[in-house]
C-alpha cells in the first residue's frame, strides 16, 4: 500500500474533566494528523459531590487510541512512526486503587467536588488567625476543597476499602496522570507509579521549592507517604506502553510514555509561553489563566496560586507560574443543557445568545463549586439576578457567556496587579474558544485583544512536545528557533471602555451577593 512518509510522530492522551482525547502530531511540523474524542460521564451522587469512574476514564483512553489508529491507517499513515506518547490531564482529581487487584477502591473525586467543605472550614479555623493561606509558603495554594489532599483525607476517613488497603500496604494514590500511566505501563503486573512536578504541585502535599513530597504537609493532613507516587520531571521516559486494548491500538505496545503535565501546564507549553511574563487562558470545564514567572516562584497578594509550570527534563530547571483558576466556564454550558434544558447542544448557546446580543441587565454568577480565584470562598453559591418580565432564555444564555468573560477579567486584573506589568493581549485556547461571540465578548470585557491559535488543541500539543523532546526520544526540538510559526486569529475590543467598566461593576455587585450564601 501507499504509506505516506512523514517522519516521526508523537501522540498525546488528553484526559480532561468533560472528555478524553487521543491525538497524533507530526513532530517536525507540529501538524495535527488525527484524533478522536469521547465524552466522560460525571455523577453527582449528592449535592456538591462530583465523581467519575476510573475504569470509564481508562476505557475512554483505549477507545480514543483505537479510533485514532484506525483513522491513521485509513490515511495510509504508519502507526509505527509514533515514537512517544505524552499524558496530560484534569488536575487535582483524586484516585486510590489496589495495587494487587488493579481495581479502583472508589470513584475518582473530581476537582470540582465540594464534599470537603466542612473539613476545609475546620482546618482553616484551626490555623493562627483563621488564615486560609497558612500552607501557602510551601505549596503556593490556599487551603481549599479544590486540591487533592483533602479529598484523599476524605477517602481515608470514609471508605473502608481505602483504609484497609492502606493498612495492608496495597493502596496507591494518584491523580489521573498516575492512574493512566500505571495502568498503561502494566498495571498490577509491574505498572510504574509516578506523577510529574506539575500534577504533584496541585495536591497540597508537595513542596514547590524542594520539588518533593513534604513530610510536614503529609503529617498535617495525616497522609501515609508510602501511598504517594514517585515525582518525576514533565519530560522523561517513565515507562513503555504495555497494556493496550485488543484492537488497533495494540500496535502502540512498546512506545515510551515520556511526557506528563497537568492540562493547564501543557497548554502553557503548547502555546509556547516559555518566557517570563508570557501567559495563556484556557476555556475548558473551568477556565485557567497561567502566567510564566520563570525560575522563581512568585507569591500572589491577590488570590492567585503559585504553581509549577513545567520541568522539561530531569536535569532541567523547574519553571513556575502564577495561576488564576475559575471553577465554572464550559460547565455552565453543560448545566444550561443538562439541568435547565434550554439548549440541546453547546453550539446552540452561541446562536441563542447572539440573537439578543445583550443580557438586558441579567447577571449570572455560576458559583456552583464555591468561588475560586481571587476569592477562594467555598460557601459561595450560584445566583442569577437582574431578572425582569422581559428576560428570556436567550438573555440567560448571553449572561452565561458573559460570566465566563467577567471571571476571566477578575483573574486578569489580579494577575496584572501581582506582576505590575499589565498584559497587552491575551492568548487563549480550549474548547469554548470556537465560540466566536464569546471571544468577541471577552475582548470587549477585557478591553485588550484576544488572540486564538488556529490549531486549538494546544493542551495536547504541549504534552506531545514534552514527550517528543524527552531524553532518549529526541524527535521534537524545543528550541524557540525550531518551533513552527503559529497562525492565529485576533479579536479586537469593539465597545467603549466606559460601557465595559459599567457592566463589570454590576458583575462585581452580583458576586458580592453570591458570597457567604450560607452564613
Ligand atoms: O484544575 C482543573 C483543570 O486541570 C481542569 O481542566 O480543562 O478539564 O477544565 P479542564
Amino acid at each position: 500500500s501507499n504509506r505516506i512518509m512523514l517522519g516521526p510522530l508523537v501522540a498525546a492522551i488528553d484526559q480532561g474533566t468533560s472528555s478524553t482525547r487521543f491525538l497524533v502530531f507530526n513532530a517536525k511540523t507540529a501538524e495535527l494528523l488525527s484524533h478522536h474524542q469521547v465524552e466522560i460521564k460525571q455523577s453527582f451522587p449528592k449535592e456538591g459531590w462530583v465523581e467519575e469512574d476510573p475504569k470509564e476514564i481508562l476505557q475512554s483512553v483505549y477507545e480514543c487510541m483505537d479510533r485514532t489508529c484506525e483513522k491513521l491507517t485509513q490515511l495510509n499513515i504508519d502507526i509505527s512512526n509514533i515514537k512517544a506518547i505524552g499524558v496530560t490531564n484534569q488536575r487535582e482529581t483524586t484516585l486510590v486503587w489496589d495495587k494487587e487487584t488493579g481495581e479502583p477502591l472508589y470513584n475518582a473525586i473530581v476537582w470540582l467536588d465540594l464534599r470537603t467543605q466542612s473539613t476545609v472550614e475546620r482546618l482553616i479555623s484551626k490555623t493562627p488567625g483563621r488564615n486560609k493561606n497558612h500552607l501557602k509558603h510551601k505549596t503556593g495554594l490556599p487551603i481549599s476543597t479544590y486540591f487533592s489532599a483533602v479529598k484523599l483525607r476524605w477517602l481515608l476517613d470514609n471508605v473502608d476499602e481505602v483504609a484497609e488497603a492502606v493498612v495492608t500496604h496495597r493502596a496507591m494514590f494518584g491523580t489521573v496522570d498516575s492512574w493512566l500511566i500505571w495502568c498503561l505501563t502494566g498495571g498490577k503486573s509491574g505498572g510504574v507509579h509516578c506523577t510529574d512536578v506539575t500534577n504533584a504541585s496541585r495536591t497540597m502535599l508537595f513542596n514547590i521549592h524542594t520539588l518533593d513530597w513534604d513530610p510536614e504537609l503529609c503529617k498535617y493532613f495525616d497522609i501515609p507517604m508510602e501511598i504517594l507516587p514517585k515525582v518525576r520531571s514533565s519530560s522523561e521516559i517513565y515507562g513503555l506502553m504495555k497494556i493496550c486494548s485488543s484492537l488497533t491500538s495494540g500496535s502502540l505496545t512498546g512506545i515510551p510514555i515520556s511526557g506528563c503535565l497537568g492540562d493547564q501546564s501543557a497548554a502553557l507549553v503548547g502555546q509556547m509561553c516559555f518566557q517570563d511574563g508570557q501567559a495563556k487562558n484556557t476555556y475548558g470545564t473551568g477556565c485557567f489563566l497561567l502566567r510564566n514567572t520563570g525560575a522563581k516562584p512568585v507569591m500572589s497578594d491577590h488570590g492567585l496560586l503559585t504553581t509549577v509550570a513545567y520541568k522539561l527534563g530531569r536535569d532541567k530547571p523547574a519553571c513556575y507560574a502564577l495561576e488564576g483558576s475559575v471553577a465554572i466556564a464550559g460547565a455552565v454550558v453543560r448545566w444550561l443543557k443538562d439541568n435547565l434544558g434550554i439548549i440541546q447542544t453547546s453550539t446552540e448557546l452561541e446562536k441563542l445568545a447572539a440573537s439578543v446580543g445583550t443580557s438586558y441587565g441579567c447577571y449570572f454568577v455560576p458559583a456552583f463549586s464555591g468561588l475560586y480565584a481571587p476569592y477562594w470562598e467555598p460557601s459561595a453559591r450560584g445566583i442569577i439576578c437582574g431578572l425582569t418580565q422581559f428576560t428570556n432564555r436567550s438573555h440567560l444564555a448571553f449572561a452565561a457567556l458573559e460570566a465566563v468573560c467577567f471571571q476571566t477579567r477578575e483573574i486578569l486584573d489580579a494577575m496584572n496587579q501581582d506582576s505590575g506589568i499589565p498584559l497587552t493581549q491575551l492568548q487563549v485556547d480550549g474548547g469554548m474558544t470556537s465560540n466566536r461571540l464569546l471571544m468577541q465578548l471577552q475582548a470587549d470585557i477585557l478591553c485588550i485583544p484576544v488572540v486564538k491559535p488556529s490549531m486549538p488543541e494546544t493542551t495536547a500539543l504541549g504534552a506531545a512536545m514534552a514527550a517528543g523532546a524527552a531524553e532518549g526520544v529526541s524527535v521534537w526540538s524545543l528550541r524557540p528557533e525550531d518551533l513552527s510559526e503559529v497562525t492565529s486569529e485576533k479579536f479586537e475590543p469593539q465597545i467603549n471602555p466606559e460601557e465595559s467598566e459599567f457592566r463589570y461593576a454590576r458583575w462585581k455587585k452580583a458576586v458580592q451577593r453570591a458570597m457567604n450564601w450560607e452564613t
